[in-house]
């Protein structure tokens, strides 16, 4: 919405929330989320066209369109739990654009859904006939995380969904409109409203999968002295494979692969395509399983045993150039070192507030949280790589290990550290779908 606000400076935009501290935030100095570029964007037009609200009221009935982008978690109970979505914001949303709506509106599925939600959405938005209309556009974000900006000024797609119907192409048109101000024409694509609501799903899945595939191959890597980094190099220059999303590493976080390939494999298994939900499902499987085996590893190498010994976990995000750490491979690496008894060090550059609310129930005391990763590494046997920050190749190695307890090891599941430099310093290296560079 920052960014429609800051291209669009003829339209006024507010974003309403029902979390009080949120809008707090995003009306403060300190905004609630980390995302490289953001902040300038958001001080140079908050006050002018962009606006944080709590009244959700005046925010529907004052707005022309209404971007719906609330929240779609894993549902955790009743028929579907643990892998169908949970709807109930969407819905109470739309109830509420119902209630206070006292003119005609463009309402935006902008929030990941289940294919076919927008009937649901229709239905409710037109269950009580108040003479106002209601045309539903799917317009799936494709922004990811920590490259949030340079994504949305620069998009490979924007999809807008339609009904085929003469108001659904008139209100697709004004949406049209609204990014053509940034976005070449075409790059602006129009589809029937499902294929949008399903290829947003498809596309999510698409790129695990290629994780997990990398991830799987890393496996076979191991136990036969193929390397990974140049398995995966080679492969990737096939044009028709192409180099991106080609690293193995710890597996896949962040709040969207898993829930939406869950969300799939249950449409797949609601229309009776037990085949195509297996295939899916596989793919989340092999996530965990290489979250698995990264902390056998870890066992095995030092030497059985991890009761007593302090682990110092490099970055507890999902990813580099962000402080979100939901579904962060780091919370379940650092869950397990924690039952094997060990004492667990978390240092990150910009996660650590949310590593303390994730690890809030568990922390017996066993935890520490240290910025800075000299002051986190002083004195552990090991070092665990959980986020790609670019920061972690510019640290001064030799100094970490001559603070550390020998024999020193470091486990890197983002592979991203000079091993041989790491290995040559004194460090036993492992990483991941490469053989291990050990001094004994
Ligand atoms: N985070 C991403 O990178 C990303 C990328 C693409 C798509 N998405 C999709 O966007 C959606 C939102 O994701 P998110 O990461 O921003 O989730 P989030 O949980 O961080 O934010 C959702 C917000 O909606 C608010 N909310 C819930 N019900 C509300 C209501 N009735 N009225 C007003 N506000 C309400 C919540 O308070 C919360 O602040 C999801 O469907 C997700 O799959 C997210």
């Amino acid at each position: 919405m920052a960014m429609i606000a800051y291209k669009c400076p003829q339209c006024r935009v507010t974003v309403v929330d029902i979390n009080e501290d949120k809008i707090a935030a995003w009306n403060s100095q300190v905004l609630p989320i980390y995302e490289p570029g953001l902040d300038e964007i958001v001080r140079k037009i908050r006050g002018k066209n962009l606006f944080f609200s709590t009244d959700i009221e005046k925010g529907i009935r004052e707005n022309d369109i209404i971007f719906v982008s609330v929240n779609t978690p894993t549902k955790t109970f009743g028929v579907g739990a643990g892998m169908a979505a949970d709807l109930q914001y969407i819905e109470k949303t739309a109830r509420q654009i119902r209630k206070f709506s006292q003119s005609s509106k463009i309402i935006v599925e902008k929030s990941t859904l289940p294919v076919r939600t927008a009937e649901t959405i229709e239905r409710i938005l037109n269950a009580a006939n108040k003479g106002v209309r209601f045309d539903i556009l799917s317009n799936p974000e494709f922004l990811a995380e920590g490259t949030a900006i340079r994504d949305l000024e620069n998009p490979d797609r924007v999809l807008i969904g339609s009904r085929e119907t003469q108001s659904g192409l008139k209100a697709r048109k004004a949406l049209v409109e609204l990014y053509a101000q940034w976005v070449p024409k075409e790059r602006i694509v129009a589809s029937n409203i499902w294929s949008s609501e399903l290829a947003k799903l498809v596309s999510n899945a698409f790129l695990a999968q290629r994780i997990s595939s990398i991830n799987a191959v890393s496996a076979l890597c191991e136990k036969t002295e193929a390397d990974i980094k140049e398995v995966s190099r080679i492969v990737g220059m096939d044009s028709r494979i192409g180099p991106k999303f080609l690293n193995a590493g710890i597996g896949f976080g962040g709040s969207c692969f898993k829930k939406d390939i869950l969300n799939l494999v249950y449409l797949c298994q609601y229309y009776g395509l037990e085949e195509v939900a297996d295939y899916w499902e596989a793919v989340i499987k092999i996530n965990e399983y290489q979250q698995n085996r990264f902390i056998r590893n870890m066992i095995g190498a030092m030497f059985n045993t991890l009761a007593g010994k302090r682990i110092c976990i490099f970055g507890f995000a999902f990813k580099a150039d962000t402080g979100d750490t939901r579904e962060s491979p780091a919370i379940y690496i650092a869950k397990w070192l924690l039952e094997e008894n060990a004492a667990v060090v978390i240092t990150d550059p910009k996660a650590l507030k949310n590593a303390k609310l994730d690890l809030a129930e568990i922390d017996g005391g066993n935890i520490l949280f240290i910025e800075d990763h000299y002051k986190a590494a002083k004195g552990c046997h090991a070092i665990a790589v959980m986020t790609d920050w670019s920061s972690y190749q510019k640290l001064d190695y030799q100094k970490i290990y001559k603070s550390m307890e020998k024999p020193a090891f470091i486990f890197d599941g983002r592979n991203i550290l000079d091993h041989k430099r790491c290995f040559e310093i004194g460090f036993n290296v492992y990483s991941i779908g490469k053989p291990p560079m050990v001094h004994f």
